[in-house]
């Protein structure tokens, strides 16, 4: 079965989830091919959660050593070119890498469900990082970004339709709960393997949980590098107004001719409060109760 975006996205139905049909060839291809290595870290979100922060926050924390802030990479590149994505760019119809070009620790991205992912991947110790937020968010951002790759004005009447499509599950890599309740319970089930992050949380404290990051991610910050300012100093850097604001997001294309700037357009909590109603809140907690009943999972939405 096939479901269109209005924009021009075709979604496949697989397994009981929606892929986007661009990616599908790579997806089945990183599900079949992948041989994941203990010391690989992969960053999973659903779309439109957070993964360019979280790609910016790994590459920092990993590479900080490196580089002074002042030359990282990240104030030339776009966190997208810095960390890759499976599906796409390594077994897309048009990979830009080999992973055996990638030096170790390989640090990766997917977007793919839990269920979907490649057996590898359960069976070895490869750690996830797995950063969500809050489905109305989620679903406006998305709104956005559709339009900026289709290239068409942003239609407010679009909004009923695309919202019920979201609610009954068809969504780029969507069912969304589906998604985060897995993860949900691959982070209970086995803390050490999987770290469970929701943008909001990330917000409201960044400190703590850029700590916890470089923890789960092997390299904790030392005493000295707390004291000297250094988590300040990562989370500036890799800060929504920080990217947002170096050429290379904001005048630059990235290989398909999309602008960098559509990965940075609020960076908030709660911006969907300007497009949704009060009775699509409603259906959204509605369906929220229901699906993560008894699971302990919750989102704000403020
Ligand atoms: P909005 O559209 O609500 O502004 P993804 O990176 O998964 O595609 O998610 C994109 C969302 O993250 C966008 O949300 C974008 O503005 C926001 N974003 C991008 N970089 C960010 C950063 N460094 N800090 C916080 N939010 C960021």
């Amino acid at each position: 079965p096939m479901e269109k975006i209005p924009e021009g996205f075709d979604l496949y139905f697989y397994e009981g989830r929606w892929y986007p049909s661009i990616f599908f060839h790579g997806i089945i291809s990183f599900q079949q091919h992948f041989k994941a290595q203990d010391a690989d870290l992969i960053l999973i979100t659903f779309p439109k959660s957070g993964t360019t922060w979280l790609k910016a926050l790994a590459f920092t924390i990993e590479n900080r050593k490196n580089y002074p802030f002042s030359e990282s990479p990240l104030l030339t590149t776009n966190p997208h070119d810095l960390i890759l994505f499976l599906e796409d760019e390594i077994y897309g119809k048009n990979p830009i890498l080999k992973l055996e070009d990638l030096p170790s620790p390989r640090v990766l991205a997917t977007h793919m469900p839990h269920s979907a992912l490649p057996t590898s991947m359960k069976e070895s110790n490869c750690r996830v990082v797995y950063m969500c937020r809050n489905p109305l968010d989620v679903f406006i951002s998305f709104r956005h970004f559709a339009i900026t790759l289709s290239n068409t004005p942003f239609d407010p009447s679009l909004i009923e339709e695309c919202f019920d499509m979201f609610c009954r599950g068809v969504s780029i890599y969507g069912p969304f709960w589906d998604h985060v309740l897995e993860y949900w319970k691959a982070s209970r089930e086995r803390p050490d393997k999987v770290l469970f992050l929701k943008y909001e949380d990330m917000k409201e404290d960044p400190i703590s949980h850029c700590k916890v990051l470089a923890k789960f991610m092997g390299l904790p910050f030392s005493v000295e590098e707390e004291s000297q300012g250094v988590i300040e100093e990562v989370l500036k850097l890799c800060s929504f107004d920080n990217l947002k604001d170096l050429e290379v997001n904001k005048n630059e294309k990235n290989r398909n001719g999309h602008p960098y700037s559509m990965f940075f357009r609020k960076g908030e909590v709660g911006d969907w409060a300007n497009f949704l109603t009060p009775s699509m809140l409603e259906r959204m907690n509605k369906l929220m109760e229901e699906k993560f009943a008894g699971s302990g999972l919750n989102f704000k939405f403020s």
